[in-house]
């Protein structure tokens, strides 16, 4: 079965041609971080314009890709949310068009759900329950998967999102929008120990994250006790290196440690870690040394940010399970828990 999917939920706009939820004919990503680089972060109305002027081009080069016609797709899968409201529209509206017009049906799809799936993508054989761990620019939380579309919700972040934090602290340090890989380079030249910041533990829920105190840290850290955004930089240049290391250290050892010992307390023997931050090094290399017999699978390098391709392979699944496509009444979402009933 031949899928295409789209992907418009934030700063991506996305489309991929997928065989039976693995195979990747195509994967065609068009990312607006320039657009959005001088603002710090995503502008919402421009990214919904932006989706607009690029999505049926982007649509066109997958399929060119891919090497098939229209006439070969045999269902449309779109991130339905969670995600900016307005862009998710665009995707949703795009997709519902299409199924009219190629009368072959379309299913809305949950993209922190797909991100998850993008680790599986390369598995012939995926082995559940397993815990899956979703850390990117949007999202921060772990959940156990029974099987695809069935989760338990074992803990969230109770404020941001441990991409965020890394968005956060670049700005501070002067670094580009996104900070993830700015921080990330940045670290590789400091020395992790000379600044003490702490990764939040959050009171009677020892599954749940906190980044904002680490942020504070940080802060406190680069301007000093009285600080504000404006305020000049209370660090050296070069101790800049320093402090990126400690922060990135201390957020990402976090997420290591508690998703190691959420998988033995939920009786996991491996997670799946799919999201923008799974992107980095470092990470890896401290799941690596920490995991003691968990397996723990990555998406590959090119399913790790927002991709089209995640959405397709899920939705292939998705439609498989329900034999059905969703109605033309479907609405996009800026919310959606993954332990809910199936949207
Ligand atoms: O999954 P994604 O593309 O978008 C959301 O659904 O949120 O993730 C984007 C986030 C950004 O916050 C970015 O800074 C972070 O992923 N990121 C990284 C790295 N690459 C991207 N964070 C840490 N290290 C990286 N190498
Ligand atoms: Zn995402």
């Amino acid at each position: 079965m031949l899928v295409l999917g789209i992907e418009t939920s934030c700063d991506e706009t996305a489309c991929a041609i997928v065989r039976d939820g693995r195979e990747i004919l195509s994967n065609v990503i068009y990312s607006q971080t320039e657009l959005h680089t001088p603002f710090g972060g995503v502008f919402p109305e421009l990214a919904c314009r932006k989706h607009v002027d690029t999505l049926i081009p982007i649509i066109e080069a997958s399929l060119k890709q891919a090497g098939v016609t229209a006439e070969a797709i045999d269902l449309i899968a779109v991130a339905r949310g969670p995600g900016l409201i307005g862009a998710l529209l665009i995707g949703l509206n795009a997709a519902k068009a299409l199924s009219l017009a190629w009368e072959i049906p379309y299913v809305g799809v949950n993209h922190v759900e797909a991100h998850l799936y993008a680790a599986m993508m390369p598995l012939a054989q995926v082995t559940l329950p397993a815990l899956g761990l979703v850390i990117s620019g949007g999202h921060t939380f772990m959940v156990k998967m029974h099987e695809l579309g069935n989760y338990t919700l074992l803990g969230t972040t109770q404020d941001d999102a441990i991409g965020e934090a890394f968005d956060k602290v670049a700005a501070m340090l002067g670094l580009p929008y996104p900070g993830g890989p700015a921080i990330e380079a940045l670290a590789k030249q400091g020395d992790p120990t000379r600044f003490r910041f702490r990764a939040g533990r959050v009171k009677d829920a020892p599954w749940d994250f906190s980044f904002s105190g680490l942020k504070t840290n940080v802060l406190y850290a680069v301007k000093g006790q009285s600080s504000s955004k404006h305020s000049p930089l209370k660090i050296r240049e070069e101790e800049k290196a320093d402090v990126a290391a400690a922060f990135q250290k201390t957020a990402l050892q976090d997420v290591v440690q508690k998703s190691l010992a959420a998988a033995r307390a939920w009786d996991c023997q491996s997670i799946f870690v799919g999201g923008g931050v799974s992107n980095n090094n470092y990470l890896r290399e401290l799941f690596e040394e920490q995991r003691q017999g968990v397996t723990v699978h990555f998406p590959p390098r090119l399913l790790t940010l927002d991709n089209a391709a995640m959405i397709a392979g899920l939705g292939y699944h998705l439609y498989r399970k329900r034999s059905a496509g969703d109605p033309f009444t479907l609405e996009p979402l800026t919310r959606i828990p993954l332990d809910s009933p199936k949207i």
